[in-house]
C-alpha cells in the first residue's frame, strides 16, 4: 500500500516518515459487548498497568516540577478533569501549587509563559488540536512540556520533552473511562515522587485496582435498575467538595455526552450561588461524598438541595439517612477516593444511555479524537 501525504492548500508533497502504530486488540472479542462497558470493566487491570512507570523518569520529571516557577496543566474534557484531580494531588501531597487551563483558552495566557514554566499536557489521543496549539506557543516561549498520553508517536508525544504513557491499550468508546483512571494513576505517582514516596505508594495503588473491581461488582446491577428508573429525567446535578469536585464534573460530562440529558457538575459550595433555584421536586442530585475531609460540609449542602425536593443519590463509603439512594464504594485511604468514586458514575452514564436506547460507544455529534480547532 502506498501512502502519500500532501498539503491540501498547495497540493505539494510533504515528506513525512510513516510510523506504524502497535495496536493490540482482538476485534472478535470486542464485538461481543459495548466497548465502553468492556473498558469500564478493564480498569482493575489498566490501573495496575499505569503504575508501571519508569522510576528514573518520574524523579527527573518531578525535579523539574519542583524547580518550575509556574506549573500549568492543560487538557480538554475528561482529561481536564484528570488534570484538576492532579492539581489537588500536587497541592495536598507535595504542597506544590499549580493551575489548570482549558487547552482552547491556553493560547490567551501564553504571554505569562516563559522558560521557568512547566506545562503538563494530558490527552488520551495525543492528537487534540486545541492541546497542541497551546503547547506550540508555550514551547516557543521556552516552556518545558511533559505529556501524559495513551498514544506513542502521537503529535503530543513528539512535541513533548518527556512523555508518560497510560499503558491501558486502545480506548475505542468515545467516552473516556479507563484512560481517565490511568491518567489519575500517573498523576498520583508524580505527586508521590515529589515527596520521595512513589515506590511505597505504588503498592497501595495496586490494591486500589482490586477495590475498583469490588466497586464494579457491588454497583453494576443496581445501577442498571436505577438507570431504568431515572431515564426520563431531564436535568441532573453532580456535586462534591475538594478533590472530588473534579469527579462530579466528570460524572456530569459522561452523563450528558451519552444520555443527551442536561447535566452539570459543580463544587457543592457553589449550589447556593445560583443553581439551587433550579432544584424542584424529584430533581436528581448526585453527591460524591466519601467519608473524608469534605464529608460534613458536603452534607450541609445536600441538606439545602434536599429541602427543595432534590432526589439525593449518594456515592460514598458511608450511608446517611439524607441519601434517597446510595451507591456504595469501599473504604480506602482518603487521598485515593477519586479512583473509586468515578466508577459508579461511569456505570451510571453507560446504563442510562442503554436504557434510553442510545449507542454509548458512538454518541451523536461527538468524535473520539478532536483534531480540528
Ligand atoms: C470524554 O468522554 C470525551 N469524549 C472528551 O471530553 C475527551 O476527553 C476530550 O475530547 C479530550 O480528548 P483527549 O484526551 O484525546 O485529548
Amino acid at each position: 500500500m502506498t501512502i502519500k501525504i500532501f498539503d491540501v492548500e498547495t497540493g505539494k508533497d510533504i515528506n513525512k516518515k510513516i510510523e506504524e502504530l502497535k495496536v493490540d486488540f482482538k476485534e472478535e472479542e470486542l464485538e461481543k459487548e459495548h466497548y465502553m462497558l468492556k473498558e469500564i470493566l478493564e480498569q482493575p487491570e489498566t490501573i495496575k498497568k499505569a503504575i508501571e512507570q519508569d522510576e528514573k523518569k518520574l524523579i527527573e520529571t518531578v525535579m523539574e516540577v519542583l524547580r518550575a516557577k509556574n506549573v500549568i496543566f492543560t487538557a480538554c474534557g475528561t482529561a481536564r478533569y484528570a488534570a484538576i484531580v492532579g492539581r489537588y494531588l500536587f497541592s495536598k501531597i507535595a504542597k506544590k501549587f499549580s493551575d489548570v487551563i482549558m487547552a482552547h483558552e491556553f493560547q490567551y495566557f501564553t504571554e505569562s509563559v516563559d522558560k521557568d514554566t512547566l506545562v503538563i499536557a494530558i490527552s488520551q489521543s495525543g492528537e487534540t488540536a486545541d492541546v497542541l496549539e497551546g503547547l506550540k506557543k508555550a514551547k516557543e516561549r521556552g516552556a518545558k512540556i511533559v505529556a501524559i498520553t495513551n498514544s506513542e508517536n502521537s503529535s503530543l508525544d513528539r512535541i513533548s520533552d518527556k512523555t508518560f504513557f497510560l499503558n491501558c491499550g486502545p480506548e475505542i468508546a468515545v467516552a473516556s473511562t479507563k484512560a481517565f483512571t490511568s491518567q489519575l494513576v500517573v498523576l498520583y505517582l508524580l505527586a508521590f515522587a515529589m515527596i520521595n514516596k512513589s515506590q511505597e505508594e505504588k503498592i497501595k495503588l495496586k490494591e486500589i485496582g482490586d477495590k475498583v473491581e469490588e466497586t464494579i461488582s457491588q454497583n453494576n446491577e443496581l445501577i442498571k435498575k436505577f438507570a431504568e428508573k431515572l431515564k426520563d429525567k431531564k436535568d441532573f446535578y453532580f456535586i462534591a467538595r475538594g478533590i472530588d469536585f473534579a469527579i462530579a464534573s466528570e460524572g456530569a460530562l459522561k452523563l450528558k455526552e451519552l444520555s443527551y440529558a442536561h447535566a452539570e457538575g459543580m463544587p457543592a459550595g457553589e449550589l447556593k450561588h445560583g443553581t439551587l433555584s433550579l432544584i424542584e421536586e424529584g430533581t436528581p442530585i448526585v453527591t460524591i461524598c466519601p467519608k473524608d475531609y469534605t464529608y460534613e460540609e458536603t452534607l450541609n449542602n445536600i441538606q439545602e438541595a434536599k429541602s427543595r425536593g432534590g432526589f439525593i443519590i449518594g456515592v460514598s463509603d458511608e450511608g446517611n439517612e439524607i441519601f434517597d439512594s446510595l451507591l456504595k464504594i469501599p473504604k480506602v485511604e482518603e487521598i485515593f477516593y477519586p479512583l473509586l468514586t468515578v466508577i459508579p458514575l461511569q456505570l451510571f452514564a453507560y446504563h442510562l444511555a442503554v436504557a434510553k436506547g442510545n449507542n454509548p460507544d458512538k454518541p451523536r455529534n461527538l468524535a473520539k479524537s478532536v483534531t480540528v480547532k
